[in-house]
């Protein structure tokens, strides 16, 4: 692969909070008071995300991922530096900004249509308005047809198009998703990203993808921010130069490949650390033979 085939962006280093940009994370740092004491899990991480573009954050277990997540969407707070929303400081959850959980967050006792039709409703939307509405995006997911069943009657990707569907539904004009596809096979994975590409397309919608997933990373996004692994820290940032409109297909190219080592490259050390901090806290743990 020539070096030159990969656009590279340089640690850390872009300028953040241009007109341009969506989200503006900037010197980002929190500290967590544990009983073994205090855990730095971010370190002044600072990346833009532009308008309209799809970031993907990537990094081992345990690296700060869903803390930076938590903090973007408003549902934690006692950090340092500053999560802006083009010219706003976010300090709360965030109108603009709709977040996919990774957990499954479908309401069991409603059908797939009062499901994603949830927002419309607190919103005081009148019933028929508002399914004719929650049929557009039922659609746009894939799932026409399965508007009258319950979660539990449906596969565990399909469950996760109803929550997808459900936060489009509050037409946020940033998506945030922390690791939306972990628990689904790898097939289920790619077309999904399919869908969520399609959808990108669709409503140009910002995007911030938490994943530790390459493929899902490479195929998805415009740039992809690795982090070290604990503390946080931005490790570098790639952005991807691969032709949209994308689908699954591009995970046959030659260039996607390149991207996939790329990442790899810088995961790997990451990766590693993880796994000896995780033997050695092992290794510390007081046998239970005697
Ligand atoms: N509320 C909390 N109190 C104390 N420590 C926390 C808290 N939340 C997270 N941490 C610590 O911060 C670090 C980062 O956690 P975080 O959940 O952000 O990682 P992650 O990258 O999302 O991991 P994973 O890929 O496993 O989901 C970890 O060491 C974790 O134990
Ligand atoms: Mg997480």
């Amino acid at each position: 692969m020539k070096s030159g085939a990969v656009a590279k962006a340089a640690l850390a280093a872009e300028p953040s909070g241009s007109p341009t940009s969506a989200l503006a994370i900037q010197n980002l740092s929190m500290r967590f008071e544990t009983s073994e004491g205090p855990v730095t899990a971010v370190d002044d991480m600072s990346f833009d995300v532009p308008v309209g573009s799809f970031v993907s954050l990537i990094g081992p277990s345990g690296c700060g991922k869903s803390t930076v997540f938590n903090i973007v969407g408003g549902l934690l707070t006692g950090h340092a530096g500053s999560v802006r929303v083009g010219a706003e400081t976010v300090a709360g959850p965030h109108r603009a900004i709709g977040m996919v959980f990774q957990e499954e967050s479908t309401f069991p006792w409603r059908t797939v249509i009062d499901n994603v039709a949830f927002p419309l409703e607190i919103s005081g939307i009148g019933r028929d308005e508002r399914h004719e509405q929650a049929r557009h995006f039922i659609n746009m997911v894939g799932l026409h047809g399965f508007e009258r069943r319950y979660p539990s009657e449906l596969s565990g990707g399909m469950r996760q198009r109803v929550a997808i569907a459900r936060t489009l539904a509050f037409q946020p004009s940033i998506l945030l998703m922390d690791e939306p596809f972990a628990a689904l096979d790898e097939q289920t994975r790619l077309l999904l990203g399919d869908k969520i590409l399609q959808i990108q397309q669709d409503l140009k919608q910002t995007t911030m993808l938490i994943t530790h997933n390459i493929t899902e990373a490479v195929q998805l996004s415009d740039r992809i921010v690795v982090m070290t692994y604990r503390p946080g820290k931005v490790k570098r940032i790639i952005d991807v130069d691969l032709p949209r409109p994308r689908t699954s297909e591009v995970i046959t190219s030659t260039a996607f490949g390149a991207y996939v080592a790329e990442v790899w490259n810088d995961l790997r050390e990451e990766a590693s650390r993880g796994m000896a901090d995780a033997e050695s806290a092992s290794q510390m743990r007081p046998s239970r033979r005697s």
